[in-house]
């Protein structure tokens, strides 16, 4: 009887484990791999989705470690009598492009909103939710962005704190019926950060949550997210990170010292790092810089601890991250416009805990600058010095 009684104890706490168990197992580190959005936006296919698969085996950015392949909005056909989802004609055969994607040696996304219709107009999971969870375990899914859409306008009727919980809920239904397909699927939570995400995200199943709104193939857009993350620093854990958004980089919008302070800020904030460029017409300077092993290095540093802002002055700032290994990502960046030039941004390593002289690697440009006590970089507008001392 006491066996039984033990038994029943054991298969209880190890149930009460499970969800937090399948988190860890899922995202261990900040996911990465690439999204359809920020490039292709409706335009996305099953063609456009396979050269990505192709490209990221080809490129060499699936070994750097970017496993995810994203469909985003634009993907959904209409429902059968049953209730069933099927994709719209330009994907003709999903079941096809999880396998195609699944011997590439990567994952596949997809993309929903707990409203009647996600934010492009088409048909959201509101009243399907088991349905569509199983319709995507079946199909072999492995990454869900869940994207607040129609719902939000939906909840305007409601007072607040109504509203609120409604949201709150509509996250947790569909977590719960991704849990029942017994498929371990990414929770990924788009309702643009507000009311502090951060706080509730892990509650609902979230792997990770989107902190704001949408960024833009801009400086000022992507600067005001990114340099906008400080404080959230304490949220983010193994299985649970901050979303400040997917990458830009390569998409042309913004000069390269601008894409390096995007790639190394995503990287101290432990960010997942989702390109959002088309991967199938790179330059061989966009994959050097999505593919840096040492800027990845950071960002999926296994401590799971997310950077935060040091110290600021004025346009200057510095943000460091801590690493599993006892050294720190230092990121020196000079947020004034690039017709300013070079400021000198100064360092002391005494200031970030490190009492004698330290090892200084300047990562971007791959060299060692020996054992220092502080160091001046010289940072472009726009641009940044990244540093990982020991
Ligand atoms: C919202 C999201 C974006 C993208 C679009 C698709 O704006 O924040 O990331 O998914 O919807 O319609």
């Amino acid at each position: 009887m006491r066996l039984r009684v033990a038994g029943l104890l054991i298969f209880l706490v190890c149930l009460s484990t499970v969800p937090a168990a399948m988190a860890q197992q899922v995202a261990a580190t900040p996911p990465m791999g690439w999204n359809s959005w920020n490039h292709f936006a409706e335009k996305v296919s099953d063609p456009v989705v396979r050269a990505a698969a192709d490209a990221l085996v080809s490129s060499g950015m699936r070994d750097a470690g970017y496993v995810y392949v994203n469909i985003d909005d634009a993907w959904q056909g209409k429902r059968d009598e049953k209730g069933f989802l099927h994709p719209n004609e330009k994907f003709p055969d999903m079941k096809g492009l999880a396998d195609y994607v699944h011997a590439k040696g990567l994952k596949l996304g997809i993309y929903s909103s707990p409203g009647p219709k996600t934010c492009a107009g088409f048909e959201g999971s509101y009243g399907h939710e088991e349905q569509d969870a199983q319709t995507y375990a079946a199909w072999g899914i492995d990454y869900l962005k869940y994207d607040l859409c129609s719902f939000g306008e939906m909840l305007m009727k409601e007072a607040s704190p109504v509203a609120f919980q409604k949201m709150v809920d509509a996250y947790k239904n569909m977590h719960e019926a991704l849990q029942k397909t017994g498929r371990p699927i990414v929770f990924s939570l788009c309702q643009y950060g507000v009311p502090a995400v951060w706080h509730w995200g892990p509650d609902v199943g979230g792997n990770l949550w989107r902190t704001t709104g949408d960024i833009n193939d801009n400086y000022d857009r992507m600067a005001e997210i990114g340099f906008g993350q400080a404080g959230l620093a304490k949220y983010a854990k193994p299985g649970h990170w901050n979303d400040p958004d997917m990458l830009e980089v390569g998409n042309g919008g913004m000069k390269p010292d601008e894409y390096r302070t995007h790639m190394s800020l995503w990287a101290i904030l432990a960010a997942p790092l989702l390109a959002g460029n088309d991967l199938s017409k790179m330059t061989p300077e966009t994959l050097a810089m999505l593919t840096n092993r040492e800027v990845i290095a950071i960002n999926q540093d296994k401590a799971g601890m997310q950077g935060d802002r040091f110290w600021a002055e004025g346009p200057y700032e510095i943000w460091v991250k801590p690493l599993a290994d006892g050294s720190k990502a230092v990121g020196l960046f000079n947020r004034a416009g690039p017709l300013t030039g070079n400021a000198p941004i100064k360092i002391a390593f005494k200031d970030l805990g490190f009492p004698v002289a330290v090892k200084v690697r300047d990562v971007w440009n791959a060299k060692d600058l020996s054992a220092l006590e502080d160091y001046v970089a010289e940072v472009p507008g726009h641009g940044v010095v990244l540093l990982r001392v020991k």
